[in-house]
């Protein structure tokens, strides 16, 4: 059993007032500091196969450790080694949050326990069972035919996660797989029939994704499904077949119909927004089959073995979420761009931002006192070819400190031809804008660029202030070696638990979500139930 961990509110740990030094230091300007190739060696780590490249961080050594110190004074490792026991992390819940032990562990005796790895063994060979037979054809339809679209009904994490991967590496499966697989999340009648308008009752089945299976907007979409199904000539006899239910309540899946032959469970124990190793992943493995869900939770393991086994200055999840804390806590962002440069992650920010603002968005420390830093950012982002063309105006010159956190894969493997040329300029967008960021252009730099321009004397004067750079943006860049499961499982869990981290730093409980209920509550005010 892990004893209590001693909590002291952040702003009193002894770290907290040194950062705050350390923020007002005029050595951390990035043009000086990218100047050091030692520095930069050390802030260029790998993990699991990813590499973080914080080089474009304001930070210098003694920032670093500063850091460091602020971790340990955080209780850092113990929170790490109470989470991976299965202790109630979740203090309001009174539960733990095992999402770890859904990918496994490489250790001979997990620190969860046997049970929990039995149980968590069990439903996955169930629900990897499943997706294997529906890819070959074995999950038959009403009119004996072989299922050949999946519709994912839920919302939240019944969603996003699967919907974030299956994106990614919906093209794993060697060009077209043989079960396509479909979300719908939004309660806009339009959201439904634009997916179900080319599809024909007899090969479709819904997936309906809901850990409390009583989420209503996911309630009424399978409604639909039903008479969907119904009006498409499948007997009341026979929609069992073409439902599927993942929940945490199995009891109430038996009394909305559902076959417990095809209710697949996860637990109370497992967070939504961090569900996606469970059957949530349901989705995913009929898009991939079960050997390359197998390799999404490896790559997930890698980056649990890193992050219990590595040194501060060398842990991916560690510097990341100090790196957030000293740009949100010290140097005042508000938020943190996301930024990847591959089209396979374009659902990675949405799937982040649940994960993110939904943990952290908190404003009362675990002891129930309330909150007097900034804790959760404001996480935002997409596609960063794209945002060059929409947002990076405001990044480079307007008023807001926004840090990037840019994403890039190594590898392309699209088999376009020219496909490589596509891939290399979109890398050499990213590694452009991350320096534009960092090193900004002064008044010199832009005079003389003006001048090159053909600008008169005066002409370059009057537009200087508008065409100077401050610079000084920071960033960091996660390298991918390819777009793969394992490399996906990775960069998952490496948000994870830079999100748990951050909670620990910030004292807050990042398993629980309150906040949501009371709109819940008005609606059944505004609405009850029929
Ligand atoms: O309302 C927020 C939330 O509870 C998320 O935490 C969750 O992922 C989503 O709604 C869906 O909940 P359920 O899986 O129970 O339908």
């Amino acid at each position: 059993m892990t004893k209590p961990i001693e909590f002291i509110r952040p702003e009193q740990r002894p770290a907290w007032s040194q950062l705050q030094a350390l923020a007002h230091s005029p050595s951390l300007h990035l043009p000086a500091l990218l100047a050091d190739p030692h520095r930069n060696t050390a802030l260029c780590i790998d993990g699991a196969g990813l590499t973080l490249d914080a080089t474009h961080q304001r930070v210098d050594r003694s920032v670093i450790q500063a850091l460091q110190q602020l971790a340990e004074q955080s209780h850092l490792p113990a929170h790490i080694e109470a989470l991976f026991a299965g202790a109630d992390v979740n203090v309001t819940e009174y539960r733990p949050a095992l999402h770890v032990a859904l990918r496994g562990s490489e250790l001979a005796t997990p620190p969860w326990g046997p049970e929990v790895s039995r149980q968590v063994g069990h439903e996955l060979t169930r629900f990897l069972a499943f997706a294997d037979r529906a890819r070959a054809g074995q999950w038959l339809g009403y009119q004996g035919q072989p299922i050949t679209d999946v519709v994912n009904l839920g919302i939240g994490g019944s969603d996003l996660g699967p919907r974030m991967a299956s994106h990614a590496l919906a093209t794993l499966a060697g060009g077209a797989s043989p079960v396509r697989v479909h979300f719908v999340s939004n309660v806009d009648a339009n959201a439904m029939s634009q997916v179900l308008a080319p599809l024909s009752p007899g090969r479709t089945a819904f997936v309906v994704q809901s850990k409390t299976l009583t989420t209503q907007e996911t309630l009424l979409l399978a409604k639909t499904a039903r008479r969907w199904l119904s009006d498409g000539g499948c007997p009341a006899s026979a929609l069992a077949q073409h439902l599927v239910a993942v929940t945490a309540r199995p009891e109430l899946a038996l009394t909305q119909g559902f076959d417990p032959a095809q209710t697949f469970l996860f637990w109370d124990w497992v967070g939504g927004r961090y569900s996606v190793w469970s059957a949530i992943g349901l989705p995913l493995a009929l898009a991939i089959g079960s050997t390359e869900f197998r390799r999404f939770l490896q790559g997930a393991r890698d980056m649990d073995a890193h992050f219990l086994s590595a040194p501060f200055a060398q842990n991916l999840p560690m510097m990341m979420a100090l790196l957030g804390v000293w740009n949100g806590n010290f140097l005042g962002a508000s938020s943190v761009n996301i930024a990847p440069y591959a089209y396979a992650l374009s659902q990675f920010v949405p799937f982040v931002q649940q994960l993110d603002m939904e943990s952290n968005g908190k404003s009362t420390h675990v002891d129930g006192t309330p909150v007097q830093i900034q804790t959760g950012p404001l996480v935002w982002g997409g596609l960063g070819i794209n945002g060059q063309h929409a947002y990076y105006q405001l990044i480079h010159q307007g008023r807001h400190l926004v840090p990037v956190e840019f994403i890039g894969v190594r590898e392309g493997a699209d088999p376009l031809p020219g496909a490589d040329e596509h891939h290399r300029l979109a890398l050499d967008n990213l590694r452009a804008q991350a320096r534009a960021m960092a090193l900004g252009r002064d008044a010199s730099q832009t005079q003389a660029a003006l001048a090159a321009e053909g600008l008169t004397q005066a002409q370059a004067q009057a537009l200087l202030p508008h065409r100077t750079f401050e610079g000084n943006n920071p960033s960091s860049t996660l390298w991918l070696p390819r777009m793969d499961a394992p490399s996906l499982g990775a960069l998952v869990a490496l948000y994870e638990h830079k999100v748990f981290c951050q909670s620990v730093v910030w004292g807050i409980n990042p398993f629980d979500q309150w906040g949501v209920e009371l709109g819940k509550t008005m609606l059944r005010q505004i609405a009850p139930p029929r």
